[in-house]
Parts: structure tokens; sequence; C-alpha cells
């Protein structure tokens, strides 16, 4: 029915997650766009048969690059956009270009927390309530109407890596719960 892309960085969980989600629906995943050649994801989206794509941003204008990205956005036909541990911004003009058609997860309770560093910083705090944010993006960096927030109590003597993984954990249920939502709802 409809086409989703994944932009991702880094491990692919969150895009493992939303493509065994998508693998039970009408919908699918169509491609997988990467900035690190050496990332994990590469490995996930070949094991699960989706056409993987690096782009390249070293020493080049975020301009070309992002023609580029367009260009496969284009050519696998994409009508949802989901960043899933993308560490670039987005120029306005692709953002433009896709109007309310990008999400990002998040792994903090947002406006607390955004960059980067969201784990960390959620861990340092004295917060108790603790969580992942999914919104639509707009020109700046985490910011974005929000579309859901998921929290949990913490018990106060996780660890670090405890507490990551109870991140992912929500992040790898609600993500690909709501980007199956917005891809039923697209006429
Ligand atoms: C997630 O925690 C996501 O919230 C953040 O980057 C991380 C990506 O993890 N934006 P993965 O690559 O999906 O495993």
């Amino acid at each position: 029915m409809h086409r989703l892309a994944v932009l991702s960085s880094g491990n692919g969980s969150n895009f493992k997650a939303i493509a065994e989600k998508l693998a039970e629906s009408d919908h699918t995943l169509a491609c997988m766009i990467c900035d690190r050649r050496e990332a994990l994801v590469f490995e996930k989206a070949g094991k699960l048969g989706i056409p993987a794509y690096y782009v390249n941003y070293m020493g080049r204008p975020r301009s070309v690059v992002e023609e580029e990205i367009g260009a496969v956005l284009k050519k696998e036909k994409v009508e949802l956009i989901a960043l899933a541990g993308f560490m670039r911004l987005l120029s306005p003009a692709l953002i433009d270009l896709y109007e309310s058609r990008i999400l990002n997860i998040h792994p903090s309770l947002l406006p607390k927390y955004p960059g980067t560093q969201g784990i960390q910083e959620s861990f340092n705090s004295t917060d108790e309530e603790l969580g992942i944010t999914i919104h639509h993006i707009d020109y700046g960096l985490d910011t974005g109407p929000v579309i859901m927030q998921k929290s949990f109590i913490r018990q106060g003597d996780e660890t670090l890596e405890e507490i990551e993984s109870r991140i992912h954990d929500l992040e790898h249920i609600w993500y690909p719960a709501v980007l199956l939502e917005i891809l039923n709802s697209i006429p």
C-alpha cells in the first residue's frame, strides 16, 4: 500500500523493529539510507533483504548529499520517512519536500535532553520519570510537534545500561506502531 524509508546512522535496532512490524502489514519498508559506511544497520538491512543506500557527507555540501537522498526517495517512491538514530540535520528544502511526513524518535521526554546525549542526560538527571518521544520534525534539533510520549518510573538503582534498555524497549514497541498507524491513514 504505502512506502516508508528509514534513515539511520548506527546500530539499527529501531530499523529492525520497524522492518519486522511492517512485514506483518500491507506496507513496504522501501529502503534504508545511512551516512556511515561501517554502521551495523547495513548488516541488518542485508539480512532482512531491504535495499540499503550509503550517502557520503564527508567534505561535501549538505545540499549535494540531500540531492542524492532525494533521488533515492524518488526512485523508491517513498511516502513517509522515519529518522531512527540519524545523526544529521535535514535542511529546510528536504523537510519541505516531505511536509509533515518525516518523523523522529528521541530517547528522552522532550523538550528535556535534546541532542545526541538524550539517554546519558536522562540517566544523569534526578528525574523519576524517563521515556521516549515520537515527533514530527521541523527545522530545529529534536523540536517539532510531538505525536506520542511514553514513559516509565525509574526504580532508582538501575545502571545506565538498564535505563538504556528500558528506553529501547519502549522505542521498539511504539515507533513501529505509530509509523504503521500513519501509513494506514495515508489515503
Ligand atoms: C535511539 O535511541 C533513538 O531514540 C536515537 O538514536 C538511537 C538509535 O538506535 N535517536 P538504533 O540505531 O535504532 O539502535
